[in-house]
């Protein structure tokens, strides 16, 4: 792994890929055994996760279904301020042990606002499960309970991450590179 640019920002080497794949292996065994039988409901954040869905999902020998959804944010009138809707949820949740799959929560806003819409449809449970966790950023008190790697509260991307549209292709990685620290 070598440093990357991406616009104008300058990304080091921060995991390689066989250690993202590691962690994921781990955390497709405790999927595994906390699911087994209960036919849950995958629910992958795009665009972000769709890296961490197909990582994981491969790994998961038991009986699941995996569908995508989108986040888009829009402004409300002035007393509603920014609203932001889920695109894409076709499928009946009622009943169902749906478990959202993110490619990293960060102050937390995004999965909790997600498991808000999905409560008004009464699934069985929800849980989440994230490729990354920044639990020093995090400023929510649901529990986010599968995480396959924390991470210090610095700006990531690879493995489904961007910076600006870009780097979601790269495997492993990449830290951003603060200025004071370049040379
Ligand atoms: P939240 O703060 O948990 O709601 O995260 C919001 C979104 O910020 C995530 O879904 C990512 O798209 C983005 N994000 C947060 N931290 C990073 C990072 O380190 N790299 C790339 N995107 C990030
Ligand atoms: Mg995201």
């Amino acid at each position: 792994m070598t440093r990357v640019r991406l616009h104008d920002k300058e990304f080091e080497p921060f995991l390689p890929a066989s250690e993202v794949a590691a962690a994921i292996d781990r955390l497709a065994v405790e999927l595994t055994a906390k699911y087994d039988g209960k036919r849950p409901l995958f629910l992958g954040v795009l665009n972000g996760a769709f890296f961490f869905a197909s990582e994981l999902l491969k790994r998961l020998p038991i009986e699941c279904e995996i569908s995508f959804v989108k986040v888009a944010s829009y402004h409300g009138t002035r007393s509603t301020g920014t609203v932001s809707q889920l695109i894409g949820l076709n499928e009946k949740i009622e009943g169902r042990h749906v478990v959202i799959l993110e490619d990293i929560v960060d102050t937390g806003g995004t999965v909790r606002h997600i498991m808000d819409i999905l409560a008004e449809r009464h699934p069985a449970s929800v849980s989440v499960a994230t490729l990354l966790f920044k639990p020093d950023a995090y400023t929510q008190n649901v529990p986010i309970e599968h995480v396959a790697i924390r991470i210090p509260n610095a700006f990531v991307v690879g493995s489904g991450l961007d910076h600006d549209g870009l780097g979601r292709n790269l495997g492993g990685l990449y830290k951003i590179v603060e200025p004071e620290a370049r040379h």
